[in-house]
């Protein structure tokens, strides 16, 4: 029988992407979103893809949701933590705000993702877990304290779950995007996102579906012994 895999951000960006190539990989995939309806319905019709309504950032309706994609799809074997937002600013202009609400939907975000499926990983002895990160969690970004301290935390995240599920056949791993030609990058200001297209070695942003690439693979059965580990790619812009 199929695995479900639950992608969370999974109707827009790299999360949809994600979406699709598990899909075409055979899994029965849910795609979870947080408030643009519109988007999720278009996504569910172009692709047939169940999409799910909750916010990340709020441990109890990531657990009902959760219940509810397992109730209809099957058990969450496969969980891509994805949904992620930005706000950001000059640390000297950065609000409490915008530092609760990155921190809240990126980083505890991923705890209320996986901290529901994990049980069930653990009793069926087999699971993946692959959080999103980013490259500015590896390296800093101008205007992003916030945002790069979530990023940082999903590779301490994965490294500590990893150690934790090893030998429980769940595996914890990372994927650090450089940038890529996404929404969230096209909100950058043109001129400053053309200054950081001129330090990419490879001359261009990522698309989506080479993200979506990695994800496949870290979540087929051949990547068993990849464990903790942080996959970057970033066009060459930065190494670890
Ligand atoms: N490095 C150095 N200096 C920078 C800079 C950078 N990357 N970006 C901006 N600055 C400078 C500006 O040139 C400006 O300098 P001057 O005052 O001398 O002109 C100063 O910093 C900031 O100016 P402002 O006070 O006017 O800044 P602002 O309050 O209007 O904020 C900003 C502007 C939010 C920082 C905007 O420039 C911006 O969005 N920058 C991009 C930040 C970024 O790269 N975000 C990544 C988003 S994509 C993503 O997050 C996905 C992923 O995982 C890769």
């Amino acid at each position: 029988m199929a695995r479900t895999a639950l992608v969370t951000g999974g109707t827009r960006g790299i999360g949809a992407a994600i979406s699709k190539a598990l899909k075409a990989e055979g899994y029965n995939v849910a795609a979870s979103y947080a408030g643009n309806d519109e988007a999720a319905a278009k996504f569910t019709e172009e692709t047939g893809i169940a999409t799910y309504k909750w916010n990340v950032a709020d441990y109890d309706e990531s657990k009902a949701g959760i219940e509810k994609v397992e109730a209809e799809l099957g058990p969450i074997d496969i969980v891509v933590a994805n949904a992620g937002i930005t706000r950001d600013a000059p640390f000297h202009k950065m609000t409490p705000e915008q530092w609760h609400q990155v921190i809240d939907t990126n980083l505890t975000g991923v705890f209320n993702t996986v901290h529901p499926v994990w049980p069930g990983m653990r009793e069926r002895k087999f699971g993946r877990v692959i959080v999103i990160s980013s490259i500015n969690g590896q390296k800093g970004q101008f205007a992003q304290v916030n945002y790069a301290a979530t990023k940082a935390g999903d590779l301490g995240i994965v490294k500590s779950l990893a150690q934790e599920g090893a030998r429980a056949g769940i595996t914890a791993n990372a994927i650090c995007p450089g940038y890529i030609a996404t929404e969230m990058v096209m909100a950058v200001p043109e001129k400053v996102r053309e200054a950081i297209i001129g330090q990419i070695p490879a001359g261009r942003l990522g698309e989506p579906e080479e993200i979506a690439r990695c994800v496949a693979f870290l979540a087929s059965e051949d990547s068993q012994f990849i464990n903790g580990s942080t996959i970057s790619a970033n066009g060459a812009q930065f190494f670890v």
